[in-house]
């Protein structure tokens, strides 16, 4: 069957069809498909019951996997990020964010599927950081152009909340040491589409290097709420076993947490990726 694609937002999202991706797919489809997620920046698959083992499968024909040095993981397949939130284990992730920016060589993809869901709420936004430096005054692009700002592990994972157990605070602090704070271009280049793209995020970035702290804060916070205006955005109510495939280097997301006190859970892998420029 051929592959199927239908657009779902302005800015970014498509629908794929005709694939199972429980099988280990041809090469052809795999070209494709990186194709798409270039173009369309997040991809949506429905109807995808795949097995860890599987998910782990798909994501590895794009790239090497990174196994998440603080968010817990499935002991089986560390390759698999466990994002199993309720009451006892609160969701931290209704911020826009691009995942593991605190790396020097942040992920090119997430692979995110749905295993159980709340009867109603629990959303996914995506937003397009090319879309929005686009949108910017030719003045600010030429403001932002060449500065540098700080990435770091803490911000999102605060200490108070990932280290305070034994178990937890020794994985946590060989993570901290692991990961000291990182440096990327404030504007990114796409390394396949040449688009350049808004490279901080509220989840991970902490300050601009070459302005003053004020400066930077107030920068950072104008910059910050641009990802979440809607035009910008695609909205993804999920159903289980639906599949999202995102372009990490372009995109931000936000899990809306507004289904306490159900349950979520999520499995997710994540494709390395290269140094930004
Ligand atoms: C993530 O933040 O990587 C996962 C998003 C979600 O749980 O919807």
């Amino acid at each position: 069957m051929a592959i199927q694609v239908r657009r779902v937002a302005r800015a970014l999202g498509a629908v794929v069809e005709g694939l199972d991706l429980r099988q280990e797919l041809p090469e052809s489809d795999i070209e494709q498909l990186g194709k798409l997620l270039v173009e369309h920046q997040v991809l949506f698959f429905r109807d995808q019951p795949v097995t860890p083992q599987q998910q782990a499968r798909f994501a590895a024909r794009f790239g090497t996997l990174h196994i998440h040095p603080i968010y817990p993981v499935l002991p089986e397949l560390p390759e698999i990020m466990l994002i199993d939130t309720h009451p006892g284990f609160l969701p931290d992730n209704d911020n826009w964010h691009t995942d593991v920016t605190f790396s020097t060589t942040p992920p090119l993809a997430g692979i995110l599927a749905a295993k159980q869901l709340p009867a109603t709420g629990g959303d996914t936004l995506w937003s397009s950081s090319s879309a929005l430096y686009e949108s910017l005054s030719e003045p600010m692009k030429r403001f932002l152009e060449g500065l540098t700002a700080q990435h770091s592990v803490a911000k999102s994972f605060p200490a108070e909340r990932w280290a305070n157990d034994p178990a937890t605070k020794a994985r946590y602090e060989r993570a901290v040491a692991k990961h000291p704070p990182v440096t990327h271009p404030v504007v990114r280049t796409h390394p396949v589409s040449g688009r350049k793209g808004l490279f901080v995020n509220e989840g991970f970035t902490t300050h601009i290097h070459e302005l003053s702290p004020g400066e930077s804060q107030a920068v950072l916070a104008f910059l910050f709420a641009q990802a979440g205006r809607p035009e910008l955005t695609v909205r993804w109510n999920w159903k289980v076993n639906d599949i999202a495939f995102w372009d990490n280097r372009v995109t931000q997301h936000y899990a809306i947490a507004d289904y306490l006190p159900e349950r979520r859970t999520m499995h997710r892998a994540t494709v390395n990726g290269d140094k930004p420029y």
